[in-house]
């Protein structure tokens, strides 16, 4: 019965120094169990005198009580430990603001294309689509373009199988909408075009907007107005020079090149306009009467004006690019710069 003490405090101090219901078991075992500690002395109670037995017993059950009162309680403490434990490695903060997948935005190239759009639509011109792969008529024959043209060679157009091209320009959506509508019309139409070149101002896929405008009296001045007030209107500059120079082109007479003065330089000359002072930004024209005749308008009653110009050197010069394939190789760091 000396012992009874020690074991008490033995095992009420070997309780409360685990921290798992595992381990609290296993202390549990060591006292309580079949062969624990206060068991044995519980099985010795036989061969103490019968006057002393009763007492013994009686404050061998007390210990016994108190311990598996700890012992409750010890299980209790350690549930909610662990409770707390899984809690906060599980825990989660639903107030901490979300990682983001950021926002994507406009290719700057298909930004210029819709601002022409919005441009053109804004003094009533429609806008035409048409196919990528088209047929030489398309492309070449119905634009007044001879078998001979050195624009049908390999070296320059992509050819495919059966005959058939990757159109060089978007004026056989010119051709196709002539052939679907009567005059008068105005339309523009944007589009993706090919050519076999490629270097830091050249990508064998690029844009061009091809503009028509058919009615009864239309004038080069008139295509000198849409145009110059167009690019005025797309770069924001009131005062941007815009000049017309003679050129030639098999579907236009008269033609002439679209330059416009160099927003980079303001004219002084530099690198961008090669010291000109002026940028190159298109071509266009008076519809040649064949082209007409192709498409089956009288061009005694009807004339009008078209024209083709490169967005992408737009959006070069409006952005301040200056390399062409930043725009094909989808760089997220450039292209965020446009978002
Ligand atoms: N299609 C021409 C080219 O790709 C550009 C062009 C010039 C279009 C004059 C026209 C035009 O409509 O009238 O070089």
């Amino acid at each position: 019965m000396d012992k009874l003490d020690t074991i008490l405090q033995e095992a009420l101090a070997a309780f409360a120094a685990v921290d798992t219901v595992a381990l609290l078991e296993q202390a549990k075992a060591r006292y309580l169990g079949k062969s624990g500690a206060l068991t044995e002395l519980l099985k010795q109670l036989g061969k103490l005198p019968a006057e002393e037995r009763r007492e013994a017993g009686a404050e061998i059950n007390r210990a016994k009580d108190a311990l598996e009162q700890a012992l409750r309680a010890r299980k209790d403490a350690i549930l909610e430990l662990e409770l707390q434990r899984q809690l906060a490695s599980e825990s989660l903060d639903v107030t901490l603001p979300g990682r983001g997948h950021g926002s994507g935005g406009l290719h700057p190239a298909t930004r210029t294309l819709e601002r022409i759009e919005q441009l053109f639509r804004s003094i009533g011109f429609a806008v035409a689509e048409g196919p990528e792969i088209e047929t030489d008529f398309y492309n070449f024959t119905a634009l007044n373009t001879p078998e001979d043209h050195p624009a049908r060679s390999m070296h320059d157009t992509f050819y495919v199988e059966g005959g058939d091209l990757l159109r060089t320009h978007t004026s056989p959506i010119q051709v196709r909408y002539m052939m679907n509508h009567q005059p008068p019309f105005k339309v523009i139409a944007p589009g993706r075009v090919y050519r076999v070149d490629s270097d830091a101002t050249h990508s064998p896929m690029f844009h061009q907007v091809e503009g028509l405008w058919i009615d009864e009296y239309i004038t080069f001045a008139d295509l000198k107005g849409v145009v110059a007030d167009f690019l005025r209107r797309f770069f924001e500059q009131d005062d941007l020079k815009v000049r017309f120079r003679p050129s030639f082109f098999p579907f236009t007479e008269p033609s002439a090149e679209i330059d416009m003065g160099c927003v980079f330089c303001g004219g002084a000359g530099c690198r961008v306009c090669s010291h000109t002072g002026w940028l190159e930004v298109g071509g266009c024209g008076m519809v040649h009467p064949n082209v007409l005749k192709h498409v089956n308008i009288d061009s005694q009653r009807y004339q009008g004006f078209a024209f083709g110009m490169g967005p992408d050197r737009l959006t070069m010069l409006r952005y301040g690019v200056n390399d062409l394939r930043l725009f094909y190789e989808n760089d997220l760091r450039f292209l965020k710069q446009f978002n």
